[in-house]
């Protein structure tokens, strides 16, 4: 049976957070570890580059990152953990698949559309603070599935509009060329979907109610306790379901702590108990993952190694798709 191959990205324009973990790490990880399946993780630097132009600022997430992958259980020596920008074959696709790309497409993705709205509400020209990385991302993203073949693409809800447009555009490139790209399917986790921030909207960087997934033991209690809370008395019941503390401890507890904890809500918890029962659960869950990770950090070449190490092996399947590929348009394979 041929493996299925699962991949996805994630951006390094951020400090990892529990959203990120629970919503994305975490089922990626699982999924890696299932039989006949091969997974294919990246760091895409090139998409942080759209928006990250400080080179201090893009070398920390990207640590940050890789680090936290490794840190959080992913074993490279059979998920490939790799940077984008380390497979440059990838960005010479992304120029092939920009050619059988209609420009119409592009302008009605999402990410280029919400920046010409704000412009417009703004009343400034259409394309104020628009780049083409902005404009092509896209098309770099299709590149980034299209060359290893991808079946399945586990992502949020919020990038189904990407895969549909990789497919469109593999189906474009296939109609013309003969049929050499895989159209990817997207995975979307539907349990996972929303992971409450300390605000109660989508934990996201851009509502600024992340709670970051390496904090010190010390920061993270400080994070919890400040998650605002109604002033109910401390006996009082209290509904488990609208509360953000009780949500997040539902991604965290075993089923048997979950309904404890919902007991407890119901018969009457303080907000502090509860936030305290919160913290707990999440400090001994990460207290390892920490660990590994401030050691990653603390120790950069053995990221640069796994990286490195994943490059080497995957650049031969991406030169020998790419001649492929070259071969059928009428290029000249070198
Ligand atoms: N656009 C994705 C995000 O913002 C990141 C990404 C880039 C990606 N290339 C990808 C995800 C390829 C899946 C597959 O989260």
């Amino acid at each position: 049976m041929t493996k299925k191959i699962c991949l996805t990205g994630i951006k390094p324009t951020g400090t990892p957070h529990l959203g990120n973990y629970i919503g994305m790490i975490r089922p990626a990880l699982e999924l890696a570890e299932k039989e006949n399946h091969e997974a294919y993780y990246f760091i895409a630097d090139y998409h942080a580059i759209i928006t990250v132009h400080d080179k201090k600022k893009l070398e920390g997430f990207i640590h940050e990152v890789a680090a936290s992958w490794l840190a959080l259980g992913l074993n490279p020596s059979t998920t490939t953990l790799y940077l984008q920008s380390h497979i440059p074959e990838i960005t010479e696709l992304a120029w092939i698949l920009s050619c059988v790309t209609p420009k119409g497409l592009l302008n009605r993705a999402h990410a280029y559309k919400a920046a010409l709205d704000i412009n417009e509400t703004e009343k400034r020209d259409p394309d104020y603070g628009v780049n083409l990385g902005l404009y092509n991302y896209p098309v770099l993203m299709a590149s980034d599935i299209l060359f290893i073949k991808a079946h399945y693409v586990p992502v949020g809800s919020d990038q189904i509009q990407h895969i549909e447009i990789a497919r469109d555009i593999a189906k474009s490139f296939n109609h013309k060329f003969g049929n050499i790209l895989r159209l990817p399917e997207a995975m979307i986790q539907e349990k996972t979907k929303l992971v409450p921030g300390t605000d109660g909207r989508k934990m996201s960087k851009s509502y600024g109610n992340i709670i970051p997934l390496f904090l010190s033991e010390k920061k993270l209690r400080k994070e919890i306790m400040k998650i605002p809370t109604d002033s109910l008395a401390p006996s009082a019941p209290k509904n488990p379901d609208s509360s953000f503390i009780f949500q997040l401890f539902e991604h965290f507890g075993s089923e048997s702590e979950v309904n404890d904890l919902r007991a407890a809500y119901e018969a009457g918890i303080s907000w502090g108990d509860a936030k305290q029962q919160l913290f707990e659960k999440l400090n001994s869950a990460l207290a390892k993952p920490r660990e590994k990770y401030e050691d990653f950090l603390a120790n950069p070449f053995k990221i640069k190694e796994v990286l490195e190490e994943s490059a080497l092996r995957i650049r031969p399947k991406a030169k020998a798709l790419l001649n492929e590929i070259k071969e059928a348009l009428g290029l000249q394979p070198f």
